[in-house]
């Protein structure tokens, strides 16, 4: 059973000296302990946002809570890369990084190639991955989608170890996050069903890659103007296991809606909580680190 995971991309917003607060109020907001949580802030706000979602109010007793993501990083370990984060440097300040976004796709020029070594350095510096993929308008206008997607699929996983990239520890290394370029902060969403057939071909690509499992443990995400009215469409689907949030992340009232109907779904998922049979799902692990 896959885990439902919700991830804020928060991109460029906020500042050292109010993120820790707004991470702090998500948190406390979201406390769904069968959602796995991520907050992904800018580089500069990685430690207020650790250090804001460390208290009680959203830390459980459990020890489960929500996990910080970096937004980037870099695909080597160190050297002469002015500017530049490697996967070692953010070791205690993150625990999950997204790679592949489309605004990097087509602000820094990153290639499938690029974003597979990112993906690679990651997984070397113990970093979860979410590897986002999508395609553009046109591309889907001329029933393309589903071949860009792949095309990305397979080039950014050209390399590497996929036996590496399943669930360990009750939380996977590897999360996909379908993005159509289109949908992006536009207020115009996918279809569920769209966003669904093309998990069923993302998992269709990972089995043909030889990923374990035939990519069956690989969470896939949707994202693109992902908001409170919009995900239940998205997580009404069996395939689709969560949302990566960009614009409605920085807003607690639309995160709490969010993460509330991923809970129901988590709970779904989970099944009667008393089934007790050995055959049945087992509980999720909440910690999300
Ligand atoms: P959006 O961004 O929710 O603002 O469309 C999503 C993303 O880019 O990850």
């Amino acid at each position: 059973m896959r885990h439902v995971i919700v991830a804020a991309n928060w991109k460029m917003n906020t500042t050292p000296a109010d993120a820790g607060e707004l991470a702090a109020t998500i948190g406390a907001r979201t406390r769904e302990p069968d959602v796995v949580r991520v907050i992904c802030p800018p580089f500069v706000c990685l430690a207020a946002v650790r250090d804001g979602l460390a208290g009680p109010d959203v830390v459980a007793a459990d020890g489960s809570g929500v996990a910080v993501g970096a937004q980037n990083v870099h695909h080597e370990q160190a050297g002469a890369f002015t500017g530049e984060t490697s996967a070692a440097m953010l070791a205690g300040l993150a625990t999950w990084v997204i790679v592949g976004h489309s605004e990097r796709r087509r602000d820094a020029g990153e290639t499938d190639e690029l974003i597979g070594r990112k993906l690679r350095a990651a997984r070397a510096a113990g970093l979860r991955t979410i590897l986002c993929v999508g395609e553009q308008l046109d591309e889907r206008e001329a029933g393309r989608a589903e071949a860009v997607v792949d095309a990305q699929v397979r080039g950014c996983l050209d390399g590497a170890d996929l036996a590496a990239l399943g669930v360990e520890d009750g939380l996977p290394w590897l999360t996909i996050a379908y993005e159509p370029v289109w949908a992006i902060g536009t207020g115009r969403t996918a279809r569920g069903a769209d966003a669904a057939a093309m998990a069923v071909r993302i998992r269709a690509t990972l089995a043909a890659l030889g990923m374990p499992g035939g990519g069956d443990g690989v969470p896939v995400l949707y994202g693109g103007s992902v908001t409170s009215s919009s995900i239940g469409e998205f997580l009404a689907e069996p395939d689709i296991d969560g949302a990566l949030v960009g614009g409605a992340s920085l807003k607690p009232d639309e995160m709490a809606g969010i993460v509330a109907r991923a809970g129901l779904t988590a709970a779904a998922r989970r099944g009667p909580a008393d089934s007790g049979s050995p055959a049945g799902p087992a509980p999720l692990a909440a910690k999300t680190t």
